[in-house]
């Protein structure tokens, strides 16, 4: 699948060829060196083939819009070089034309980028009316002279008031009499990047770290400064460069000198770091006999470390810390709270203005699966809420929107309603571990909308969770891959949690439609699929509040539907033969409920008022209890796995209308990505439909479950080499079986005895990272495909996560014909096949 495996690889170079836009320019020495290429760029755009490299800063719309000639600005800080650069670039990209520098506030027509207090007192803009960060765009007529007014009350504001401007350019829409304030929602906005030092990524799908390699930071951290602007452009002004489960090495003096140069690359765009820590090190790289947060040398140490940090980097953010959670050192092992623990880090930042962002996924993974009281859902609210108000100003308590992990679907977590006297962040996870990865077309604003506006009702006041956070932290993971996450579509993911961020009262379709805009051009149906793809990727994974059902122990990818049962992990659905769902009620359930107000606690309790989406969240039920929509439970998640295999099928058939209106390189590895995408949703609709109807014993009213038309199982066909084996989960393969090739070759065939006509030929077949298989389909003596199977899917099972197909389009067959698959195994991959299907085509 060579076009598949262009959109899925880790490119080999550390360094992707630039995009020539991303020439760096904000010293004033380059400037000129910048005014050429950027001129060259202008003429070339249209031949340059698209890596996604730029991402929605593309400036690629034709604007004749009227520009002053001049950009001056009235300081000379690295924020406003970047301003003036960015500025210079984007103008020539969208009119052709080459602004030229001046300083101070000139006597002719300019864009003038400055701080609020360096303007003339009679403009009249006065910076009260802004927050820190916020920007004013303002149109200054005197006599003939006019400015367009780029103002702040602080650099990073004028920054972002620069990439303000040129989004309502490339928007279309009118620069021509500007007066608009923008201030963000919250102070807080980063991205957490969980960067190992060996430069993986943990739950990284976009390619190798952009900061780390072999324990040190990169010696080209180009890339890092080009992920700042882009940071920068949505409003982003923190990223943790490391992985929240912190090596003990980060707070080591060659490596905070390692990540001094990371924050020198973020500094032009104003994107400050933070550093996740490991709550031992006093212990581990210390030396000291404790880590105890209550004792004086442990506290001494902290302050003596963020002072070393602070040195090096004197603008640092703080600190992010994990503990007592999934191994984690923490404060339980001195019977002390998570409070003593915060408190005592911040009290070492304070000094420097640095925070602590304190996680609170906390929770016990070791629990009694049988005891059916416990719910790993209570946890964070029964470690944090009794200790509310014992937290110092500078702790901000990150907490993941739902209580459990990044599912397709959680209710939002009741600790934003429940800590009243703590600062809170909502964590959301940008990076699809749970949905999709960078395979899948999800579009996450809309979940991400449902916690934020989600009305935590506390007092009995309209609480939505947005109000109730001081920051917003996003789990990226961008790699070296050439579009940053993987899958071009996925940069709408990073680009709409900006948009969030600064103002979550954004509509998920104003953001979906900024970021198409920008991104492809006037393409309303990229919108649209993205907007309908996360009801489209539940609907085929965990419907109705089952969660993803995935192999939660292994990669979260593929789909194992009992991977979360019968074990200490607690994200049970505790489906059986009678019924499904976990039953959190206070009634008879662990009485998670009950955390929330009592108003949502009465709505999400009472199965009259407890909405279908989250039903299995919140309540067992039989299979055959009906929901609000009529349908019974059993009959909706057949009907659900079949609508969004449908709906993906769909999203291919679209986007080949777009063929015209897209790029040659993004057309073709999206459509590859859809198609495959379509290929995994007939997995998962056929192993979680099938495991439905296998353990509840009720059929699907409409008859599809089990019942596969032109379908024809490896096992069944004439094997010759290939062995029949059982798979794991046996509902990730057709029939539960898979055949495989133990030697050099083998070949499975079928004598098609069907009404003549063409069919399109599917080979359903196993493919691992573990060797590159190579397949060949004959008819007759005629070869009619062959491809390797060298796809980077993450397993070395034959499983769900492998699992993936081939069609070979309007193939004509007649009674008698052979069809042949020969499969040549490599390595630890084994040829394996599932099923093939013949479907008429039309
Ligand atoms: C998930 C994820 C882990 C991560 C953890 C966290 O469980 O799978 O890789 O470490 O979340 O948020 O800390």
């Amino acid at each position: 699948m060579t076009i598949a495996w262009i959109v899925g690889r880790t490119p080999r170079s550390a360094r992707v060829p630039p995009d020539p836009l991303f020439a760096q320019a904000q010293q004033a020495g380059t400037r000129i060196r910048f005014l050429c290429i950027g001129l060259l760029v202008f003429a070339a755009t249209s031949l340059h083939a698209e890596t996604g490299y730029s991402a929605w800063l593309r400036y690629a719309v034709k604007s004749t819009q009227p520009v002053p000639a001049v950009v001056a600005s009235t300081g000379d800080s690295a924020l406003i070089g970047s301003a003036q650069a960015e500025l210079i670039r984007g103008v020539l990209a969208m009119t052709g034309r080459a602004l030229r520098i001046e300083s101070g506030v000139p006597e002719e027509s300019a864009l003038v980028l400055s701080t609020l207090d360096k303007l003339p007192a009679q403009w009249n803009l006065h910076a009260g009316l802004l927050e820190t960060d916020g920007y004013w765009l303002k149109t200054v007529t005197s006599g003939a002279t006019r400015y367009t007014v780029i103002a702040a009350p602080n650099d990073r504001g004028v920054l972002y008031g620069a990439f303000a401007f040129l989004r309502k350019m490339a928007l279309g829409e009118s620069i021509a009499e500007l007066d608009e304030r923008h201030s963000p929602a919250a102070p807080i906005r980063w991205v957490n990047q969980w960067d190992n030092l060996d430069g993986s990524i943990e739950r990284g799908y976009g390619g190798r770290s952009i900061f780390w390699e072999n324990g040190h930071a990169r010696a080209d951290l180009s890339r890092a400064a080009d992920y700042g602007r882009i940071l920068a452009s949505v409003g982003i002004n923190g990223c943790a460069i490391d992985n929240v489960n912190a090596d003990l090495r980060i707070l080591t003096p060659e490596t905070i000198a390692d990540a001094a140069r990371i924050a020198d690359a973020f500094r032009p765009w104003g994107v400050q770091v933070l550093i996740s820590v490991d709550f031992g090190s006093p212990q581990s790289i210390g030396g000291l006999e404790t880590f105890d947060p209550l004792d004086p040398n442990v506290a001494a140490w902290w302050n003596a470390k963020a002072d070393e940090v602070y040195r090096a980097i004197p603008d640092l953010a703080g600190f992010i810390v994990k503990a007592d959670s999934e191994g984690r050192a923490g404060p339980s092992t001195y019977g002390r709270t998570h409070a003593d623990a915060a408190n005592v880090i911040a009290r070492a930042l304070k000094p420097h203005g640095g925070r602590v962002a304190y996680r609170g996924f906390v929770y016990d993974h070791h629990m009694d699966w049988q005891n059916l009281k416990n719910d790993r859902a209570r946890a964070a609210y029964d470690n944090f809420k009794p200790l509310d108000g014992q937290f110092d100003d500078n702790v901000i308590i990150q907490i993941k929107n739902g209580p459990i992990d990044f599912q397709v679907r959680e209710p939002a977590s009741p600790l934003f309603g429940a800590l009243e006297k703590t600062n809170k962040a909502i964590e959301l996870q940008i990076t699809q571990e749970y949905t999709g990865q960078a395979r899948h077309m999800v579009y996450l604003v809309p979940m991400w909308k449902d916690a934020l506006d989600f009305d935590m009702r506390i007092h009995d006041r309209a609480t939505p969770v947005k109000r109730l956070v001081t920051g917003f932290v996003g789990v990226a993971n961008a790699g070296l891959a050439d579009n940053w996450s993987g899958n071009h579509l996925s940069q709408a993911n990073l680009y709409g949690f900006g948009r969030l961020a600064w103002n979550p009262d954004l509509t998920s379709r104003q953001i979906a439609d900024e970021w198409t805009r920008l991104t492809f051009g006037d393409v309303p149906a990229i919108t649209a699929m993205q907007l309908s793809s996360w009801r489209t990727y539940e609907n085929y994974t965990g419907p109705l509040g089952l969660q993803t059902l995935t192999d939660i122990t292994g990669n979260h990818y593929g789909v194992n539907v009992e991977a979360s049962e019968r074990n200490g992990w607690g994200q049970w659905h505790r489906a059986d033969k009678d019924g499904v769902g976990m039953d959190r009620t206070e009634a008879t359930g662990t009485g998670y409920i009950g955390q929330y107000s009592s108003a949502v606690a009465r709505m999400f309790e009472s199965l009259a008022t407890c909405p279908d989406d989250l039903l299995l969240f919140l309540h067992h039920v039989p299979y055959t209890y009906k929901l609000h929509s009529g349908k019974t439970v059993i009959q909706s998640i057949y009907d659900s796995h079949y609508e969004g295999a449908e709906m993906v099928e769909g999203y291919v058939r679209a986007w080949k209308s777009l063929r015209s209106r897209v790029d040659d390189r993004r057309y073709g590895e999206i459509l590859a990505q859809l198609e495959y995408q379509a290929g995994q949703a007939e997995v998962w609709r056929d192993a979680v439909s099938n495991w439905f109807l296998r353990e509840s014993g009720i059929p699907d009213a409409k008859g599809r479950v089990g019942h596969y038309p032109g379908r024809f199982e490896a096992e069944s066909m004439q094997l010759l080499g290939y062995e029949v084996k059982d798979v794991s989960p046996w509902e990730a393969a057709s029939g539960g079986k898979a055949v495989e090739c133990p030697t050099s070759r083998c070949t499975a065939e079928l004598h098609f005895n069907g009404a003549p006509g063409r069919y399109a030929i599917r080979v359903q077949y196993f493919d691992l990272n573990d060797g590159v298989s190579h397949f060949r389909v004959t008819l007759g003596n005629q070869t009619i495909d062959e491809w390797d199977a060298n796809d980077r899917l993450p397993t070395q099972k034959v499983d769900g996560s492998s699992s993936t197909r081939r069609t070979i389009p309007a193939v004509a067959l007649r009674a008698g014909d052979e069809i042949r698959i020969e499969g040549a195994p490599d390595g630890g991959e084994k040829a394996a096949i599932d099923y093939i299907e013949l479907l008429p085509s039309n």
